[in-house]
């Protein structure tokens, strides 16, 4: 089966843990490597997390990168009231021993696209400061690039503020880098993982997987969704991350729109806004797939099916 060679970006991040361990399951991926960023959890809890879940996962071999520790522009926001105060709530995991590279995520990133012999996808799961300075150190990356499928943004509510999701509002300024860079995007937002809820019935059907896996994964997952099942009154916490690799293996699960998307910088009230232009009003040209659906049962389905292969 031809592989897809892919490279990704993250801040776990429970999350993110999971988006994880879905392509740790999945042989459709070539993973070159994992870069973490600040985020979720600052950098240093973040590219620990990735080497837990690696080492979770069995996956020693996969290389894990420390990329930048802040955003561009930006004071760091982070989010514990959601992942706790190191990122993997929930979970009882040793600390990693496998090593973290000691190449800068953004060189891994530079690098390695341009050492490619065919193009490469990227999928980010955290704020875009890594790919955002990639892309203005060595612009030539860009033909490099196959896709990029990003968990982010939304042409609706926000989830930090009315306005703004999380990874975007992280770092603004690195995801309007990334939407005015020209690549190939796909952006899976709140609109869709708002969709995407571990349930208490799907949660009990995870741990009944009955894998250390999946033991550590519900154990995170029950944790997790208090702030967000509270915040907006959801039968279950949102599945964001792990939406980005399901697309990757499954895109007939999810529907989408080629869409104009501008990222808010200047103001105050709406920072980090992605301003996701359904009807054309801006007569600017579409610069990605934004996600609008997601067939939440198909995803589980997949996701279930994929954890209980570790
Ligand atoms: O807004 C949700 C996103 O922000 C997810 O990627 C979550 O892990 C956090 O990074
Ligand atoms: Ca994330």
């Amino acid at each position: 089966m031809p592989t897809r060679p892919l490279i990704i970006d993250c801040d776990p991040g429970i999350d993110d843990a999971i988006a994880l361990l879905l392509a740790f399951a999945s042989p459709e991926f070539e993973i070159l490597g994992i870069t973490t960023v600040a985020g979720n959890v600052p950098l240093p809890f973040t590219q620990s997390n990735a080497r837990k879940i690696c080492e979770l996962a069995n996956r020693r071999e996969v290389r894990v990168y420390a990329g930048c520790p802040r955003p561009m522009m930006r004071v760091m926001e982070t989010a514990e009231r959601v992942h706790g105060k190191t990122g993997l709530q929930g979970a009882t995991l040793p600390e990693p021993e496998m090593p973290l590279q000691p190449q800068h995520g953004v060189e891994f990133l530079i690098s390695t696209l341009m050492q490619a012999s065919e193009p490469i996808t990227v999928a980010t799961l955290g704020p875009l400061t890594n790919l955002a300075i990639a892309l203005i150190q060595e612009p030539g990356i860009i033909p490099k690039i196959q896709e990029v499928v990003i968990m982010g943004g939304a042409a609706s509510q926000g989830n930090v503020t009315a306005s703004a999701e999380f990874n975007f509002y992280a770092d603004p300024h690195a995801a309007s880098v990334v939407f005015t860079s020209g690549l190939p995007l796909t952006m899976i937002g709140l609109d869709v993982t708002h969709t995407v809820l571990t349930t208490p019935e799907r949660l009990e059907q995870i741990r009944a997987i009955a894998t250390p896996v999946a033991h550590q994964s519900a154990n995170m997952l029950a944790t997790y969704g208090t702030h967000d099942v509270e915040k907006f009154g959801m039968p279950g916490s949102p599945l964001h991350d792990p939406c980005v690799i399901a697309y990757l293996l499954q895109p007939d699960l999810f529907v989408g729109k080629s869409l104009y998307v501008a990222i808010e910088t200047q103001s105050e009230l709406t920072f980090g806004k992605s301003v996701v232009d359904l009807w054309g009003s801006h007569g600017q040209p579409a610069n990605a797939q934004v996600i609008l659906q997601a067939n939440a049962a198909g995803f589980y389905q997949l996701l279930l099916e994929r954890l209980a292969s570790l």
